[in-house]
């Protein structure tokens, strides 16, 4: 299943309680247990400087964008076997459309 755009409201409220632990949106906030996400889409994976990633992170070699995203969500440790990332994943698409348009709008 594609990405499809969602509601970008409910999409801030799911990254307020399941990524902003972890993530910072806007230039210059910087990294936190994870990397930043400003400029994400577009972005290969692994690629923010200064932040340290695991291996798998940096080869998986993929392009972030809305279905990359999408497919990486549902279950992030399946996506990149070897990830550090401590997130056991969004299951429902409609989560994940939400989430990733207002990621979209909120990292550019
Ligand atoms: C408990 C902390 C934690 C939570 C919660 C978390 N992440 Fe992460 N995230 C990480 C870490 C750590 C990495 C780096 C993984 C690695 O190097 O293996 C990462 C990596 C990523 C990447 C890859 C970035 C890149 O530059 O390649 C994306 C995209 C991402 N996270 C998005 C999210 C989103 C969206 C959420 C919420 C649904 C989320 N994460 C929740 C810790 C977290």
């Amino acid at each position: 299943m594609p990405f499809a755009a969602g509601d970008a409201k409910k999409g801030a409220g799911l990254f307020k309680t399941r990524c902003a632990q972890c993530h910072t949106l806007k230039a210059g906030e910087g990294n936190k247990v994870g990397p930043a996400l400003h400029g994400v889409f577009g972005r290969k994976s692994g690629q923010v400087e200064g932040y340290s990633y695991t291996d798998a992170n940096k080869s998986k070699g993929v392009t972030w964008d809305e279905n990359t995203m999408f497919d990486y969500l549902e279950n992030p440790k399946k996506y990149i076997p070897g990830t550090k990332m401590a997130f056991g994943g969004l299951k429902k698409p409609k989560d994940r459309n939400d989430l990733i348009t207002f990621l979209k709008e909120e990292t550019a």
